[in-house]
């Protein structure tokens, strides 16, 4: 799958973004970034996806090395996804349906499979009454459900997704919960997030990025426990690693799993 090899970034202003980064995508299924703003995270997104190059190490794909000619980047992009951190980059379509069109027609998909998979995506994303709408006029949390739409309908094997519950309220973060849940079973995920609580949930791999390096990786449930690299990387302890560690309740992966088995607790007491 995907692996950085030592790699390196140097923006033109002479920022050292990232400094010999080691990611292997293999060791999750659902794989967290996480570090504090300006960090690296979007930098390694964007190396990941070949629209950065790196200006040391290489990027490998299923034992590979990443070529960035037109041709190599297309054929890696059919497989490899990404939803920006910022929905509006990812926004080219004034309509709804033509922007989550847009890379299909790109290929040359014939219009009746272009629209069987921009339906199918924006039922995933709970977006079925945004079809025919105005992209401009959305808000953002609706350009957001858009933006990750337009990445679904390619229906890759990698999807890369920055920040995405960023901006989001707290029933759209639920759901967009849910739709990675959906995306984990065929998918490899690798997500950034500021939101340790969503990353606790739903990944089960971690690298942490502190200026630009990786300070640590590894399980979630072991990454977690750790509130002195958390805090060293400036990142929040999640709630349910709290409650664990104060209050002598089990280690729970979810809130679901929290509230069906203290609620079984509180019956048989
Ligand atoms: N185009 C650019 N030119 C110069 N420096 C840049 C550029 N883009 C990002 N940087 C710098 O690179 C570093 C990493 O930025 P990056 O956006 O990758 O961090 P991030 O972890 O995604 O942050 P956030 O959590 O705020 O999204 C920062 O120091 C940032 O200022
Ligand atoms: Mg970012």
């Amino acid at each position: 799958m995907i692996k950085t090899e030592d790699l390196s970034y140097k923006y033109e202003d002479g920022t050292i973004a990232l400094n010999d980064i080691n990611i292997d995508l293999e060791k999750g299924k659902c794989i967290g970034l996480i570090g504090a703003n300006g960090s690296g995270k979007s930098t390694l997104f964007l190396n990941m996806m070949g629209i950065l190059k790196p200006s040391k190490g290489f990027i490998k794909f299923k034992g590979k090395r990443l070529k960035y000619r037109k041709k190599d980047l297309r054929e890696y992009r059919k497989k490899v996804g990404i939803v920006f951190q910022d929905p509006e980059k990812q926004i080219f379509y004034s309509r709804v349906f033509d922007d989550i069109a847009f890379s299909l027609r790109n290929l040359n998909y014939r219009e009746k499979e272009v629209k069987k998979r921009v339906d199918k995506s924006l039922q995933m994303v709970g977006g079925k009454d945004l079809e025919k709408k105005v992209v401009h006029f959305l808000s953002y949390g609706q350009k957001k459900r858009v933006a990750i739409a337009g990445s679904l309908v390619m229906d890759q094997e990698v999807l890369l997704l920055d920040e995405p519950t960023s901006g989001l309220d707290p029933k759209m973060t639920s759901q967009m919960k849910a739709i990675i849940n959906e995306l984990k079973r065929d998918k490899k995920l690798l997500i950034s997030s500021h939101d340790m609580d969503f990353i606790y949930e739903i990944c089960d791999y971690i690298y942490i990025l502190k200026n630009g390096e990786i300070l640590k990786e590894g399980f979630s449930k072991d990454i977690f426990i750790q509130n002195d690299i958390l805090k060293e990387a400036f990142l929040e302890t999640p709630w349910l690693v709290k409650v664990h560690q104060t209050m002598n309740i089990p280690l729970y992966k979810s809130e679901k799993e929290f509230l069906e088995k203290e609620n079984k607790k509180e019956v048989q007491i």
